[in-house]
């Protein structure tokens, strides 16, 4: 069977078919894969009905998994997955959504705000590859936006202001954007802030990106009302229509996004219906910045 890969999107996003990921991939497969991530992005699989395993195995034949467990205030009880995949659901241990005012759940939609996946880690993640198991009845896209396209329309100006900036970035600082404030001592340690460039380079092509997140909330050597007011205006520049590629998911789904070079949010959804969807994550290969000694121990 042979690969074919479709552009769907304005500067991002692309269909694979001609591919079974249940099916081992050969090593030109792969190369083809991580090609097209190269060149779009996002790519998506339709009808692909994997089990929980077969997911984790074609993920691993891209790479080594990232650890994704404690990025969540989930608790065992809520646990449904096995411990190498995020629950991105709104579901519970008893595959019930939770209540509207659950506080995991308030913490979880902060991915309504525009993101890249880790960038709170000290080495952040590569690709993410999200399916899709139930879907609800409206809403819930997810959106993704291109960040080397963004980077590439900046002013000479703004690139040169950019272009050496390192960011803090944390969970807090996302959740903060929502007024979702309350965090245990233990949490504050667990989300303590790591640092990140403001521009990337991605490896295989050379091309740049703005490594921006909701994540983000300080620029090292600012002070904190300018920097996030550039954050601020840099998101608004990166996130127009031009830039965005929007997901109306169906279930057996397979979305898989290059978190180097874009970032991407999820809309919102009724709350008392179901939307399963479920993530493998690939581990970033370095840190973008030399990190402060314990953030890269932790
Ligand atoms: C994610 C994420 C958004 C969504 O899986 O990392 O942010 O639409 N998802 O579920
Ligand atoms: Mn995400």
């Amino acid at each position: 069977m042979s690969i074919q890969i479709r552009s769907i999107g304005p500067c991002i996003g692309a269909e694979v078919t001609g591919i079974d990921l249940r099916e081992p991939l050969t090593p030109a497969q792969a190369e083809e894969i991580h090609a097209g991530m190269d060149r779009y992005a996002v790519l998506v699989f339709h009808n692909q009905l994997l089990t929980n395993e077969q997911h984790l195995a074609f993920t691993q034949t891209l790479g080594p998994l990232e650890n994704t467990a404690r990025n969540t205030l989930r608790a065992a009880a809520d646990f449904r997955l096995p411990p190498q995949m995020a629950d991105v659901s709104n579901l519970d241990g008893n595959n019930k959504p939770f209540a509207r005012d659950d506080r995991k759940r308030l913490f979880a939609i902060g991915n309504r705000l525009w993101h890249s996946d880790s960038s709170f880690k000290a080495i952040p993640a590569k690709y993410s590859l999200l399916r899709a198991v139930s879907v609800p009845s409206k809403g819930g896209n997810t959106e993704f936006a291109h960040m080397g396209a963004a980077y590439e329309a900046l002013d000479d100006e703004t690139k040169a202001v950019i272009e050496d900036l390192v960011c803090e970035h944390s969970q807090l600082f996302s959740r903060d954007l929502i007024g979702f404030r309350e965090f245990s001592a233990e949490e504050r340690e667990r989300f303590k802030p790591v640092r990140q460039r403001l521009v990337r380079t991605l490896p295989r092509t050379g091309r740049k990106s703005i490594y921006l997140s909701s994540h983000a909330g300080t620029i090292l050597g600012w002070q904190l009302p300018e920097a996030r007011l550039l954050l601020r205006d840099l998101m608004e520049h990166a996130t127009q229509r031009e830039f965005v590629y929007s997901h109306k998911w169906q279930v057996n789904d397979l979305v898989m996004w290059d978190n180097r070079q874009t970032m991407h949010r999820g809309r919102p959804f009724p709350v008392n219906e179901a939307r399963d969807v479920r993530r493998t994550t690939l581990m970033g290969e370095a840190p973008t910045v030399a990190q402060q000694d314990e953030a890269v121990a932790a």
